[in-house]
């Protein structure tokens, strides 16, 4: 079974008789769940029209770089934060030059610059253009730069040439896609997550919280599952959709949220605190709705358990990791939670930036442990996850 529910995949089309096999990808990539957003180059459009392809996508095609309406509606920078992963399919010889020499002379290639997720590309040419020396050094170059290459197969071709040359089918690149998601890093790893928002009641129909939406931790989750670990989310109330493979506790109040915390010590060997948790609640919630009177009222609050911290000093200790999210003196404060509730590592969160943080699906942050930092830009917060997975596991693994 393929796991590509929810993925953003961006399909680069460019100019090659097998472009029409684009239209079947797309097909196949939606019946395993992905969301796809189509670029083309100018010489893909001699091939196939963009009217298909949006039509099959249900998304509007991309074809131009300097089109203000189309960078009105969605930019190219906000198209390369939009995607989990980058398939060029087909690949044209001219598209490899141009790629593996950095250019950015049209919406794809300057996409491909641009984006942090990673990118793979189907060859399809022509036996001898594969065999070109100067097709191999471009190969070398993207190889040498961690572009994945599906293919390409070798079989008849177009010209009537028999050779290597031949974009992989739609079945096989998707095949080869999905497992751009998939590692073992943490296999045999438990992770425990914790998500969301706590409500914290003042009477049956009222409650103090705050602006998290879950969509980092339950991003992290996804990142976490598909590194081959074991995870269990706890999670306040959110609006999201469990991730697949992930085992989920939903909690309301901080307190219920120590507790489910609590009862996985013991067999959790990361613990990532991405909740949003309240540090106070109303000393008493009322048991009747509190009826309008008086011109204004006080609610007495008193603090609720450090979850974070009572796992970072419990006998069972997990790797911690924990966020800050700061408004001011980020780095400063974030630092002082890293030793004051004793983590491993903490993940620095400036959310007076409303692009980033609270609710956004962007995310910008600084990765800090005892004598060392590591800042990493604004990407999606899925894209974030993997690169903060792959971070936590070094670190987990010294
Ligand atoms: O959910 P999103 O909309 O995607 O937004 C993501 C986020 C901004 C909520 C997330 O990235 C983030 O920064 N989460 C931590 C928010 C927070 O409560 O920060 P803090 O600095 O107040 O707490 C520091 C750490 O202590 C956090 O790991 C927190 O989970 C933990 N904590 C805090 C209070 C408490 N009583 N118990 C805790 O365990």
């Amino acid at each position: 079974m393929l796991q590509l529910t929810n993925k953003h995949i961006l399909l680069g089309v460019t100019g090659g008789i097998a472009a029409y096999k684009s239209a079947e990808i797309i097909r196949r990539l939606q019946e395993h769940g992905a969301n796809v957003q189509v670029v083309m180059t100018k010489a893909a459009q001699e091939f196939i029209t963009p009217l298909t392809l949006q039509a099959l996508s249900g998304n509007p095609v991309h074809c131009d770089l300097l089109n203000p309406a189309a960078e009105a509606a969605m930019g190219h920078i906000e198209l390369a934060r939009w995607a989990d992963l980058v398939v060029i399919a087909p690949a044209s010889a001219d598209f490899m030059a141009r790629f593996a020499n950095g250019q950015a002379d049209d919406l794809l290639s300057t996409l491909c610059l641009a984006t942090n997720a990673p990118v793979a590309i189907a060859p399809a040419m022509n036996q001898a253009m594969w065999h070109d020396p100067a097709t191999q050094q471009n190969l070398q170059t993207l190889n040498d730069r961690k572009i994945s290459i599906f293919g390409p197969g070798e079989g008849s071709q177009a010209c009537g040439d028999v050779g290597p040359g031949r974009m992989l089918g739609p079945d096989e690149i998707v095949e080869l896609a999905a497992k751009q998601f998939q590692s073992n890093i943490l296999d045999g790893v438990t992770v425990v997550i914790t998500a969301g928002p706590t409500r914290e009641a003042i009477d049956p129909v009222r409650y103090i919280s705050n602006h998290s939406s879950g969509k980092m931790g339950y991003a992290l989750a996804a990142a976490a599952v598909e590194c081959g670990a074991a995870v269990t989310l706890i999670s306040g109330p959110v609006a999201l959709e469990t991730p697949d493979r992930v085992n989920q506790i939903d909690v309301e109040s901080a307190a219920e949220m120590h507790q489910s915390v609590l009862d996985q010590l013991g067999i959790c060997d990361i613990f990532i605190g991405a909740a949003a948790v309240a540090d106070y609640r109303p000393i008493l919630a009322a048991n009747q709705k509190i009826k309008k009177s008086a011109e204004s009222m006080t609610i007495e609050l008193t603090r609720n358990p450090d979850i974070i911290s009572a796992v970072a000093s419990h006998e069972h200790r997990p790797f911690t990791v924990g966020f800050a999210a700061e408004t001011q003196n980020v780095e400063e404060y974030a630092r002082g939670k890293l030793e004051n509730k004793k983590m491993d590592l903490i993940v620095a969160n400036d959310v007076s930036d409303k692009e980033i943080g609270f609710n956004s699906d962007n995310n910008a942050v600084s990765v800090i442990w005892k004598d060392g930092m590591k800042s990493i830009p604004t990407t999606s917060k899925y894209q974030l996850s993997r690169i903060l997975i792959a971070e936590i596991n070094a670190h987990y693994k010294k």
